[in-house]
């Protein structure tokens, strides 16, 4: 693994989308977007095409990865409990 800790505010479920992160390089080896993913990415500010939401974005470890956490995220989870 990435030794990443990324907020999930819904425990990891793709219901929240805090975790959105960009995959600047690498996301070819993460498994594709679900279509739940892709509803949630739909309703999350900034989205680009990079954009994935790191709870549901599991890389195969065949490339490494490199992984941009938008600043509104980062405030965000710090106002999480
Ligand atoms: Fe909620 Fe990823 S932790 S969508």
């Amino acid at each position: 693994g990435a030794g990443l800790d990324i907020e999930h505010s819904c425990g990891g479920v793709c219901a929240c989308a805090t975790c959105h992160v960009y995959v600047a390089q690498g996301g070819k080896s993460c498994q594709p977007a679900t279509d739940d993913e892709e509803d949630m990415l739909d309703e999350a500010p900034d989205v680009s095409p990079d954009s994935r939401l790191a709870c549901q974005c599991v890389p195969n470890g065949t490339q490494d990865l490199i992984v941009l956490i938008p600043k509104w995220n980062r405030n965000q989870v710090k106002e999480g409990h």
